[in-house]
């Protein structure tokens, strides 16, 4: 998990040898705090992928992996009987806070009185396809397993309402691991993403790739009329966060209808900006809609929301006699106690209240954050949408993936994300971001400031 670096002038405002000499320090008290984890990790390594279930679990800061013992709320307790305050929460998984009672609750009833998954529909179906279509105004769903998924199953449809192959997706993105999305801009140039396997897939046959907030480059590439749908992200959250152009959405939508492109607004990251993500919060009218990660209390779960015309067009293809399987969906999909955990969250804990609290946290943690930046002089910026707080190393915000991917530093992040772990701050691997919750309290983020300020103050000799 090392970063190799070469050590010269200040970086992003830091002197990158002063970082060397820190980490080895940090390093040490990991080791010496961790040991069990390190035990464990030592014998998972004979036989998962990096050691880890998941190979993502192994890009944590430090020389190996920590081992959870449990979590509740932000609380998360390792296997060494460290205690960390959680503003990962799992990458979102856990965003209404781990083992919510509501949630939690819900769960161990549902699968203890009913079961898990029979293959049918239950009642909280009726619930369900309700609240989808008056929170996110679309009304017609379905159920996938995850994101990923989900976005998979949009895209599928969109390519066999419109008939056209290629999707459009912005620089930077991420939306699970879809094949036809692995690309990225190189000089202007559509490539295939840095260190992933295409799959056979043939890029310049499945994929647009442009930048984000560019409205020219978005109707070129939809004026050849092959475009079956973009895949967007409201904001991009998944390469630092890049704020959208008043108006892009607008033109956008005028666009994708001009040339018959259909729109998928990816909202798994975004739905922090409220109950109906960023979506409802400034009306958009996607024709689809995905949400994953948050829906269940962390059980894999997603929905995606369709519009009536393109469902009518679905159920006429997919009306065949036979068995059929068409390609999306699975065995698992929409199992009825991943209904019930949604239904919980939907109705009892995603609610605007909840996120009213939440914001006034966010929002005092983002000011904190920026006056010790500006306090030590860092030409750095931080940014909040909704409940989400990351700080990047440039001083404006980004128009685009470009500009974002040139501010980034995987070292000077490991660095922090370190000095935070060892510090008992949780901080999710592959952002600067901190994820507030409900369960979220106020000596929480009174604590990460803490650590935040200590942790720049030694950054830079201050
Ligand atoms: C915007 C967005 N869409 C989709 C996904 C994929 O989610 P999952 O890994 O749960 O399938 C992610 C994951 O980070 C995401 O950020």
């Amino acid at each position: 998990m090392a970063l190799a670096r070469s050590v010269s002038a200040p970086t992003h405002g830091v002197d990158l040898g002063r970082i060397e000499a820190l980490m080895s320090r940090e390093k040490a008290r990991f080791l010496k705090e961790h040991p069990i984890s390190g035990e464990l990790y030592t014998e998972t390594k004979e036989h998962f992928i990096h050691g880890v279930p998941l190979h993502w679990m192994s890009q944590w800061p430090g020389p190996h992996p920590i081992f959870v013992e449990r979590a509740k709320g932000t609380s998360l307790l390792d296997v060494d009987d460290n205690k960390y305050v959680d503003f990962c929460l799992g990458d979102s998984g856990a965003f209404f806070g781990h083992a919510n009672p509501v949630i939690a609750n819900a769960i161990a009833e549902y699968v203890q009185g009913h079961g898990s998954t029979m293959m049918l529909p239950s009642e909280d179906a009726v619930y369900l396809g309700k609240e989808l279509a008056g929170r996110f105004g679309l009304p017609t769903w379905q159920f996938a397993t995850s994101a990923t998924d989900a976005n998979r199953f949009a895209i599928r449809i969109a390519r066999m309402v419109t008939g056209r192959n290629k999707i459009l997706v912005f620089n930077g993105k991420y939306h699970g691991s879809v094949d036809e999305t692995q690309v990225e801009l190189d000089s202007g140039n559509m490539v295939p993403q840095h260190g992933i396997h295409p799959n056979a897939t043939n890029f310049p046959e499945t994929t647009v790739c442009i930048e984000f907030n560019d409205l020219g480059a978005l109707e070129s590439a939809l004026k050849a009329g092959d475009v079956a749908c973009i895949l967007a992200e409201p904001v991009m959250t998944n390469i630092g966060m890049v704020p959208v152009d008043e108006g892009f959405h607008d033109e956008m939508r005028k666009l994708s209808k001009k040339y018959g492109t259909l729109l998928v607004i990816d909202e798994t990251h975004t739905i922090c900006f409220g109950p109906s993500g960023y979506t409802g919060l400034h009306g958009l009218e996607p024709d689809f809609l995905v949400v994953g990660k948050v829906l269940a209390g962390g059980i894999p779960s997603a929905v995606y929301g369709m519009t009536s015309e393109i469902a009518t067009q679905l159920e006429e293809m997919t009306a065949g006699p036979g068995i059929n399987h068409y390609g999306f969906g699975g065995t698992l999909t929409g199992n009825a106690l991943t209904a019930r955990a949604i239904r919980a969250t939907l109705e009892n804990v995603a609610t605007q209240e909840t996120y009213d609290r939440i914001f006034l946290l966010a929002e005092r943690l983002r000011s904190e954050i920026s006056k010790v930046i500006e306090h030590n002089n860092l030409p750095w910026h931080v940014l909040r949408f909704g409940a989400r707080v990351e700080y990047l190393y440039r001083p404006e915000p980004p128009k685009n993936g470009s500009e974002a991917a040139a501010a980034r530093d995987d070292f000077i992040e490991e660095f922090i994300h370190l000095y935070a772990l060892n510090r008992g701050v949780l901080l999710t691997p592959f952002h600067n971001m901190a994820l507030v919750s409900p369960a979220t309290s106020t000596k929480d983020i009174d604590y990460y400031l803490e650590v935040f300020s200590e942790c720049i103050e030694e950054l830079t000799g201050q």
